[in-house]
């Protein structure tokens, strides 16, 4: 894995990319001074003799350069990211920290290496205000953020080798205990994370056909490729998983790694839980939702025609892998789709969690964040490993959801349901007079500046309705809610009159 520094003129990109490649041991490169060895010319007169596009291609040819020599430490001129091709070429091979810095410091940075013409003529400081505003979106969207304000550059080196260093999360619960691995560049280090973890035995992996076209899996190791989609969560596909372990002579001690979003994961954790009465499991979440939620706490299951994992079983995986660095080939409609749960967590558990999105909601995937959402889950599955109480609180959203989702026949993903579903019931909530009142418009504020929808138009009450019916999570026929009461706490076997459902149903096709 690459680790790429870039950040606008004076955020501390070579001088940190300097000491961070003498920290780790590998070699520094440059991106201007790539250009300016193939050019053999310094930058200012590539500008002048022949133009900035031409500087931009010269560019180009650089990051695909630092792109193809995976293990260095790079740092990139401030506009290199401004061309998505450039971006998405060093984000398959590489983390990027977007380094910055309080404008004055990078002024005074800038000033003391001299040369440098932003610095060069009048009102310096206007030049580069109108730089940073101009590129605020773009800086802003990367998932790595390193404040580099007032600290050394060794300083600022030991943080982010520290950020490289992956976190080991446990869930410790009798028959669910498992652990987490999250950090960045995992997938690359898999097979010796199994084998530091004496995982060995014949290994086969299952993936959907989107990932495996974005990421390379192991090359030597069996693969079965299914279409993407929900409609895969079914036994028919069950089976196919079983026919393949077979025919690549998996047995008891074999392993099956899961590579793929909360479908890859519920389906082949099935097929593992059930296969010869169950061998283990490795999952390696792809999706940021089945990073904080569905690859964790050992709930497997397909769906039926009636209804959605109405077919489970609870079987931990034997570790969690997760490389936050495979969300950089997630479409950023999915991305979205997965920070319904992150803010589910915060509601349910971590009040702080879910401020920090209300206060940034456009800077998702953190390592940071992720933990925290992480660990919400982990506490409550701890509480109560097989659903008998408290887990129930992590069904916030998902009674309606589930209902919306089948009613609008799976085209509505499952976080954007899970967010209309949120809403909702934060609605029965405030009806029911179990929260304040302004609860319902401030977690709707949030879903929305994520980008997630609050109300879905066109689908019927009463088959959202029935779907719910469906739902397993129904306790003697009757559905029982979990329903937020203030920001980190939740109330979880509620049951709401059927009017006043009926009545929140109705509010949410509304547009
Ligand atoms: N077991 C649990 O506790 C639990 C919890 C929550 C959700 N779930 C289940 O999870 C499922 C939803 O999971 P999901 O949102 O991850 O959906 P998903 O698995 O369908 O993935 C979403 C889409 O992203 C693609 N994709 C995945 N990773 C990618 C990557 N790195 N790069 C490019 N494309 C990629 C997939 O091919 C798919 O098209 C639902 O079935 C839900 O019931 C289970
Ligand atoms: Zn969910």
């Amino acid at each position: 894995m690459n680790i790429i520094l870039y950040g606008p003129p004076g955020s501390g990109k070579t001088a940190v990319g300097y000491a961070l490649a003498r920290r780790l041991e590998r070699e520094f490169v440059d991106s201007d001074s790539l250009v300016e060895a193939s050019a053999g010319r310094a930058i200012p007169e590539i500008f002048e003799q022949s133009g900035e596009a031409e500087f931009r291609r010269l560019e180009a040819e650089a990051c695909a350069e630092v792109a193809r020599r995976p293990g260095v430490v790079a740092a990139l001129g401030g506009g290199a990211l401004l061309n998505p091709a450039n971006r998405a070429a060093l984000e398959r091979t590489g983390l990027v920290l977007c380094l910055r810095a309080e404008p004055a410091e990078m002024l005074a940075r800038l000033k003391a290496e001299g040369n440098r013409p932003l610095v060069a003529g009048d009102d310096p400081e206007a030049k580069l205000a109108s730089l940073l505003e101009a590129r605020r979106e773009l800086y802003a969207s990367f998932s790595a953020q390193v404040d580099t304000s007032g600290k050394s550059v060794e300083a600022i080196a030991e943080e982010i080798e520290n950020l490289l260093e992956p976190r080991t999360l446990r869930v410790d619960a009798p028959g669910l205990r498992h652990e987490i691995v999250l950090g960045y560049g995992l997938l690359e280090r898999l097979p010796a994370l199994l084998a530091e973890r004496g995982l060995d035995g014949s290994v086969a992996l299952v993936t959907d056909e989107n990932v495996a076209s974005c990421l390379a899996p192991l090359p030597d190791v069996p693969t079965l490729r299914l279409p993407p989609g929900e409609a895969q969560k079914n036994l028919d596909t069950a089976r196919q998983v079983y026919d393949f372990c077979l025919a690549n002579g998996l047995d008891r001690r074999s392993l099956l790694i899961a590579l793929g979003g909360g479908v890859i994961g519920d389906l082949t954790g099935f097929a593992a839980a059930t296969y010869m009465r169950g061998i283990r499991l490795v999952n390696v979440p792809t999706t940021l939702l089945a990073m904080v939620d569905a690859s964790l706490g050992g709930k497997t299951g397909v769906d039926l025609p009636q209804g959605k994992n109405l077919v489970g079983a609870f079987h931990p995986p034997v570790v969690v892998i997760s490389d936050l660095l495979l969300l950089n080939t997630l479409p950023s409609a999915e991305r979205v789709s997965g920070m319904a749960e992150v803010v589910k967590h915060g509601l349910i558990g971590d009040a702080a969690l879910f401020e920090e999105i209300e206060a940034a909601p456009k800077s998702f995937g953190s390592l940071a964040q992720m933990q925290r959402a992480i660990e919400v889950k982990v506490r409550v599955v701890e509480a109560d490993p097989f659903e008998k109480g408290q887990r129930a609180a992590l069904n916030l959203g998902h009674t309606i959801g589930h209902g919306v989702e089948a009613a609008s026949g799976f085209a509505q993903r499952h976080g954007e349901a899970v967010a209309i579903g949120t809403a909702a019931e934060a609605r029965l909530a405030a009806a029911l007079g179990l929260c304040e009142p302004n609860l319902p418009g401030r977690i709707e504020a949030v879903l929305q500046s994520v980008g997630l929808p609050v109300r879905c138009p066109g689908l019927e009450p009463q088959a959202i309705r029935q779907a719910m019916s469906a739902d397993k999570k129904k306790a003697s026929g009757r559905l029982k809610f979990a329903l937020p009461k203030r920001v980190g706490e939740v109330v979880w076997g509620v049951e709401v009159e059927e009017v006043v459902l009926m009545e929140t149903l109705r509010m949410i096709i509304e547009v």
